[in-house]
């Protein structure tokens, strides 16, 4: 049962890095992806997606012989997938990466080898790639510590989820703890193995849906308490208390430690993963579920408080700062700041929008139908707006000065100036 060779499936923001960090540990990697073009720019050594060290990364990897992109699969040892996990209307996850990987992969087992699931990922969905793969392949197993015993050959599966922040992906890959759920003790004992080569984290083992579970559960808990922030930044509002100083006051608490409130909550974890528990199990997730909608309801009142904000004057110009979803990333998934920019221009057809978003070169496809809203830089904005509209705290708003905001009217959803 040997380890050494492996197919990465699904060559994205979290597989292409990871695939690069363990070819460069010395494991022989093939990535498997069916997006062709990236796959061919991924051979010239070019990069398809932003995080710092990673060109020279992979040039090292493909110059050591041990790394290689392909949209054909190939047999391998260890077959690794991180495809994506989007939800359905109903807040289930769709399950139609993860099965086109399975469908593609099942023909070239041969037995003995192990199939790790990385995709982030509702409890039972191992389990479900798992039946996929065996429904097409009856000549195989599953190994499971409680199995009747057989001659049939068996696979080894497990969910070992992932938890980098994109722009340290290369330092957070290595150094991370991670949780390593076999469906069997071999099962998590091999996964242990390979993730060992690169990673110096402490390996954490327990089994597949307890690891399913415990990454949503991370993401759930930042997405309750950014909404316990939220709600207070509205009964603050209401009450005349500046919300900052509130949370300030109470973080000094020795056992208190209030997130900050924002616009909402963005990306495409945070704001879609707990939904994935409530999907799960609808009736005992009410605090999980009233969370998600706290943080969604955030833009709503954000934009009332910019309409409040305008005036009946004519020509009134609002500046919006920031539209990704977080602070100094170029990311516009299920950003709120992109929502809010959206919903003004479509809302308020008087009132001219000068966007500023340093990390972009030109205006997201959502918002260029609008003739009331242009990118600009932050000194343009600031110096044409009446009204300025803070949604992210990206560095370059940090260092605004006081006296650049006089005479403005200022909405601050991050508290930059408290
Ligand atoms: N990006 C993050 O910060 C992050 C962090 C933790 C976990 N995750 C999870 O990791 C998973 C992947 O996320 P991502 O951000 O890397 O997604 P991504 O969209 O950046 O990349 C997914 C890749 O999979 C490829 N793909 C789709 N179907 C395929 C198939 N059948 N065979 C081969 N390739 C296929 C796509 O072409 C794409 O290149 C998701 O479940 C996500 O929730 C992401």
């Amino acid at each position: 049962m040997d380890n050494n060779s492996v197919a990465f499936i699904g060559l994205g923001y979290i597989g292409l890095p990871t695939a690069i960090v363990m070819a460069n540990a010395g494991l022989d990697v093939t990535g498997v992806d069916i997006n062709e073009a990236n796959v061919e720019r991924i051979n010239r050594g070019e990069v398809t997606i932003v995080e710092p060290g990673l060109e020279e990364a992979l040039l090292s990897a493909i110059e050591s012989g041990r790394f290689r992109a392909t949209t054909k699969q190939v047999h391998a040892d260890c077959y690794i997938i991180a495809v994506p996990t989007p939800f359905n209307d109903d807040y289930s996850v769709d399950m139609k990466y993860i099965y086109s990987a399975a469908e593609a992969l099942a023909p070239k087992l041969e037995g003995g080898e192990l199939v790790i699931l990385e995709s982030t990922s509702p409890p039972q969905t191992t389990q479900k790639m798992a039946d996929r793969i065996l429904e097409l392949r009856p000549d195989l197993v599953a190994d499971r510590d409680d199995a009747v015993q057989t001659d049939k050959p068996v696979i080894y599966f497990a969910h070992c989820p992932e938890r980098i922040l994109p722009g340290h992906a290369l330092e957070e890959l290595k150094t991370n703890d991670r949780i390593i759920g076999g469906q069997s003790k071999v099962a998590t004992q091999r996964a242990t193995k390979i993730y060992a080569s690169f990673c110096v984290g402490e390996l954490l083992p327990t089994d597949d849906v307890t690891a399913e579970m415990a990454k949503l559960t991370e993401n759930s808990f930042r997405d309750v308490n950014i909404a316990f922030a939220n709600e207070l930044s509205l009964i603050a509002d209401n009450l005349g208390i500046n919300v900052w100083e509130l949370i300030e006051l109470a973080n000094h608490h020795p056992r208190v430690n209030i997130l900050q409130p924002g616009p909402g909550v963005g990306g495409h974890c945070i704001a879609v993963d707990p939904w994935f528990i409530v999907a799960a199990d609808p009736e005992n997730s009410k605090l999980i579920h009233t969370a998600r909608l706290v943080n969604d309801g955030k833009p709503d009142w954000v934009i009332e408080q910019a309409k409040q904000a305008i005036t009946e004057q004519e020509d009134q110009q609002l500046a919006i700062l920031g539209l990704a979803f977080k602070a100094d990333i170029d990311d516009l998934r299920e950003s709120p700041a992109l929502d809010i920019a959206t919903r003004l221009a479509e809302e308020m057809e008087g009132v001219n929008f000068l966007a500023v978003e340093p990390n972009i070169t030109e205006l997201p496809k959502r918002l260029r139908g609008f003739d009331n809203i242009e990118l600009a830089t932050v000194e343009e904005a600031i110096e044409r707006a009446d009204t300025i509209l803070l949604l992210v705290d990206h560095q370059e708003f940090k260092s605004l000065s006081q006296d650049a905001l006089r005479n403005k009217n200022v909405i601050d959803t991050k508290g930059l100036w408290r």
